[in-house]
């Protein structure tokens, strides 16, 4: 009855109920953890965050081996659907209950990667689990908005600075959200997104009392 996650670097990430896993931003080919290659993926589910090529990634090759439900912006949506898989269009502030439960598009501020998109994160309830995916996205304020529908459970931000929110920015929306767990994602990819995770953690709990949690790229953990 547990549920899983599975982190494989960079915004990648996957959760698994039982039989049914949601996968997130699967970059996993040219991703430099290199901890999976797509076939080895099983999933249902895909949600991809913006169209750049360390989110959108392998969608299309495991969305197609797994015949899986990919959801994202109406404009990735259409773009995934070109590629050859089955989608679920939403946009920003709409929410749709899925299997797994439900699915919130909520912004963020970054480029979408595809002409006339917006880049999005979701906020997810994963079969009772409350999961708040940045995506890329600078700090903004309306992040103190998320926990509106009640406390998130695990909130994964972004901390690798350059292309997104650094972790001086990423600490104050931590404080913003106030998830029961921070989990920073998206550094050390690549030298220019060199943040340390572990200093973001132990800042969490010095500065603001806040729980935080590196889970280190290729393990699974239980949630
Ligand atoms: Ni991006
Ligand atoms: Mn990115």
């Amino acid at each position: 009855m547990s549920t899983n996650l599975t982190y494989y670097g960079h915004a990648a990430f996957m959760v698994t109920h039982n039989d049914t896993s949601l996968l997130f931003d699967p970059f996993l080919t040219g991703n430099t953890w290199n901890v999976a290659k797509p076939e080895d993926i099983k999933c249902q589910y895909i949600f991809v965050s913006h169209g750049h090529d360390d989110h959108y990634g392998d969608t299309a090759q495991i969305a197609k081996a797994n015949k899986a439900l990919v959801i994202s912006t109406a404009e990735m949506a259409h773009k995934a659907e070109e590629d050859g898989c089955q989608v679920h269009a939403m946009h920003l502030g709409g929410k749709f209950d899925f299997p797994f439960g439900s699915l919130r598009l909520v912004p963020a501020f970054h480029g979408a990667g595809v002409a006339g998109g917006h880049a999005a994160g979701a906020l997810v309830d994963f079969f009772g689990t409350k999961i708040y995916f940045a995506g890329d996205t600078a700090l903004f304020s309306d992040m103190k908005l998320l926990d509106r529908f009640g406390q998130i459970d695990y909130a994964f931000l972004p901390i690798g600075d350059n292309f997104t929110m650094g972790p001086e920015d990423a600490l104050i929306a931590a404080n913003y959200i106030n998830a029961r767990v921070t989990i920073p994602i998206h550094y050390k990819t690549w030298p220019v997104i060199d943040a340390d995770p572990n200093q973001f953690v132990k800042d969490l709990k010095d500065k603001y009392q806040l729980k935080g949690r590196v889970v280190e790229p290729g393990i699974t953990i239980p949630l």
